[in-house]
């Protein structure tokens, strides 16, 4: 169970009088029966899957409003960033009747402390709950006077454009969906590398894995109209970035949510990625190690992989036990990027 859960369990009673609680952006796995929650709204597919059965119609994915329930009371689960609280936090007060107290829970190495500033922005009244396993629980309660607040997540997006081989592209995004605002230097290198890349390295059925707001598929599909190219991620946010990304460049692909290999069918003839490797504050390598097991499975014979990562993970091992071969394509001292073949 996640410290935030833990702490959330402890002080169940704190949520027992309310009759239409709202959760939002809670940890995989964790019961929240307990809480008795009205709706649980999550971007995040794995935590999605884990909490399907348990919820049921309870459950909402992605960001959308509902008119049909103004809320008594809502908790919210630290996010990774700063700018997706202020997101999260905007959704829920449109969510919530006059009055109601908004909670925020997380861990003090994932900022609780600068996220209980912002979520006292929201309310009159802020005040710490409880601290226990360096965790804590704010509580702001709303002005009873505030009116109806509306959230469009339309508002939230931002666009940007990178010059990339004398062409303009044009890429959305949103808080809390990687290298906001701009391109992150390695996903340029791969970019740079699969330029570069003799022809027909990139071909065929092609897989984005990761995409993000969806830059590298997008080039790889703008420089090879041919493939047929499918874009996958975890966050629906992303998913979001990256098929508003397809629109503004005019690119036609398959975009939608898996959690690693979890729903990707058949096999591809090219692989691209710029693949995970943080899970909330905790680097963590099981994903992209999965990945590059799983991508052995889902590749066609002489199929390419082309990968980039950050330069003192250990990823070319991994690539070299389950290919038989791991090439580097280009290297900086932050990034290098691997290819290799089925
Ligand atoms: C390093 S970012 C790269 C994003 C994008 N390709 C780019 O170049 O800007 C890795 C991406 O993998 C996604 N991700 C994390 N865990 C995942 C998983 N288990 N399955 C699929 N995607 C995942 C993240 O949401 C994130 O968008």
């Amino acid at each position: 169970m996640q410290l935030s859960s833990l702490i959330i369990e402890r002080n169940q009673q704190e949520f027992a009088a309310f009759t239409s609680l709202l959760v939002v952006n809670p940890p995989a796995q964790d019961s929240l029966e307990a809480l008795a929650p009205a709706r649980v709204v999550t971007h995040d597919y794995r935590v999605a899957q884990s909490l399907r059965t348990q919820l049921q119609e309870r459950l909402c994915c992605g960001l959308q409003t509902h008119a049909d329930q103004s809320h008594d009371a809502a908790l919210v689960f630290m996010p990774k960033s700063k700018g997706e609280l202020s997101l999260l936090l905007a959704f829920v007060n449109s969510l919530i009747s006059s009055g109601a107290p908004v909670y925020l829970v997380g861990e003090k190495k994932q900022g609780i402390a600068s996220g209980a500033k912002r979520l006292a922005e929201l309310g009159e009244q802020t005040f710490k709950v409880d601290s226990a396993k360096h965790c804590q629980l704010w509580c702001t309660r709303t002005s009873p006077e505030k009116g109806p607040v509306s959230f469009q997540l339309q508002d939230w997006f931002e666009q940007y454009t990178v010059s990339i081989g004398q062409e303009d592209y044009h890429f959305a995004s949103i808080p809390g969906v990687f290298s906001y605002e701009r391109l992150d230097e390695g996903s340029a290198m791969l970019i740079d590398s699969m330029i570069e890349a003799p022809a027909k390295r990139i071909q065929g059925r092609t897989l984005d894995f990761g995409c993000g707001s969806g830059p590298i598929g997008i080039v790889a599909k703008k420089r090879n109209p041919d493939i047929a190219l499918e874009m996958v991620d975890i966050n629906w946010l992303a998913l979001e970035c990256a098929k508003r990304s397809c629109a503004l460049n005019g690119v036609e692909a398959s975009v939608y949510a898996s959690d690693g290999w979890s729903d990707i069918d058949g096999r591809f003839d090219t692989v691209l990625s710029n693949p995970p490797f943080h899970s909330g504050v905790a680097t963590e390598y099981q994903t992209t190690e999965h990945f590059i097991r799983g991508a052995y499975d889902h590749m066609n014979r002489y199929a390419s992989l082309m990968l980039v990562a950050n330069a003192f993970l250990k990823y070319p091992g991994s690539i070299e036990s389950r290919f038989g071969r791991c090439d580097t394509l280009n290297e900086s001292s932050r990034f290098k990027v691997y290819t290799t073949f089925r």
